[in-house]
C-alpha cells in the first residue's frame, strides 16, 4: 500500500485487509479515526485529507492487529455502553449490548424507591453498570467492586473521567467487602461460560480475560456462589439481578430459590434469549 494517500483512499484499501471482519468498513473507520484522534464524521466530511506517511504506518499497524481478530475496543481504549465513552483495556471483558437490560431492570427498581438505596456491582470490569446506572440517577450509594485489580485501574479511570460522586471503587471477592443486610440491591453480570462451551461463542473471548468469562459447574459456580452470599448480604425486600447465559435461566431461577428468594422474574434480551433474572429476599 502507498504510503501517502487520501482518507478515502485509505480506507478502501485497507478495507480489504479486513475480510475475516464481518463490518470490514465500520472497523477500518472506527480503526482511523481513533487513529487520527477523530471521529467518522470527521472522516467523510473530509475525505479528500491526506495522511502523513507516519500517520498512515501506525494506522495499518492496527488494521493489522484487528485483522488477526483483537476486537476493535482492544484497538482503540474506548468503547460506548449506555451511549458513555469508556477506557477499556484487555484487563477488562468489553461491555455487551445484553447487559445494557441489566441496567435498565435496576434503573426500573431504583426509580421506585422513595429512599436512598445502597447498592453494588459485583465484578464490576470497565466499571459499565455502576457508572450506566450512576450516569441516569445519583439516588443510590454504589460500590462498585472486582477481585482483579488490573480492572479496578480501568474502572478507576472511567470513574475519575465521569466523576460521578455516588460511586466507590473496592476490591474483593463478591460480597466478602460487605457485612450482613448491608445492600439494597445487588447487580452482578458474573463469568457464566462454562469451560467446555468457550469454542461456542464470540470471537472476542479469545482476546478477553479468562476470569472475566469462565465458571466451573457448567457455568453456574460463581452465579450459586453469588446468590448464596447475597442471600445474607441483602437488607430484607432487597433486590439481586444477574446476568446469565441464555441457556441458564431455569437453574438460576432454581437456585434463587432454594436460597429463599421470591418475586423471581427472568427477562429474555432482544433476541429472545433468557438472559437477566431479579429477585428479592423477603
Ligand atoms: C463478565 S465480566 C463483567 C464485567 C462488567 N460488569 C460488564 O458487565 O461489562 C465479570 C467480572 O467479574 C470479575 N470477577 C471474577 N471473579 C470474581 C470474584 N470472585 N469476585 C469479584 N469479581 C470477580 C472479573 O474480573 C470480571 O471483571
Amino acid at each position: 500500500m502507498r504510503q501517502t494517500n487520501n482518507i478515502a483512499t485509505l480506507l478502501q484499501q485497507s478495507t480489504h485487509l479486513l475480510t475475516k471482519s464481518l463490518t470490514p468498513r465500520l472497523d477500518a473507520e472506527v480503526i482511523l479515526a481513533s487513529a487520527l484522534k477523530t471521529n467518522r464524521t470527521w472522516l467523510y466530511a473530509n475525505s479528500d485529507s491526506i495522511v502523513s506517511p507516519e500517520e498512515t504506518a501506525a494506522y495499518l499497524v492496527k488494521v493489522k492487529e484487528r485483522g488477526k481478530g483483537v476486537p476493535v475496543p482492544y484497538i482503540t481504549g474506548c468503547c460506548e455502553f449506555w451511549s458513555l465513552p469508556l477506557s477499556i483495556t484487555p484487563d477488562v471483558l468489553i461491555p455487551r449490548p445484553e447487559t445494557e437490560l441489566l441496567v435498565a431492570m435496576t434503573l426500573e427498581i431504583i426509580k421506585r424507591s422513595p429512599s436512598r438505596l445502597s447498592m453494588a456491582d459485583l465484578g464490576t470490569g470497565s466499571g459499565a453498570v455502576a457508572l450506566a446506572v450512576a450516569s441516569e440517577t445519583d439516588q443510590p450509594m454504589i460500590a462498585a467492586t472486582d477481585l482483579s485489580l488490573s480492572a479496578l485501574r480501568v474502572a478507576k479511570r472511567n470513574l475519575h473521567q465521569l466523576d460521578y460522586k455516588n460511586v466507590i471503587v473496592l476490591a474483593g471477592s463478591w460480597l466478602n467487602p460487605f457485612g450482613r443486610k448491608s445492600l439494597d440491591i445487588i447487580v452482578a453480570n458474573p463469568p457464566y461460560i462454562g469451560r467446555e462451551e468457550s469454542h461456542l461463542t464470540d470471537a472476542a473471548i479469545k482476546f478477553e480475560p479468562a476470569i472475566a468469562l469462565f465458571s466451573k459447574n457448567d457455568g453456574m459456580q460463581e452465579i450459586d456462589c453469588i446468590i448464596v452470599q447475597a442471600s445474607k448480604c441483602l437488607k430484607q425486600d432487597g433486590w439481586i439481578l444477574l446476568e446469565h447465559g441464555f441457556q441458564q435461566g431455569k437453574k438460576v431461577r432454581s437456585s434463587l430459590e432454594h436460597n429463599g428468594y421470591s418475586q423471581i422474574h427472568t427477562e429474555k434480551d432482544l433476541n429472545q434469549c433468557e438472559r437477566i433474572t431479579r429477585a428479592r429476599m423477603s
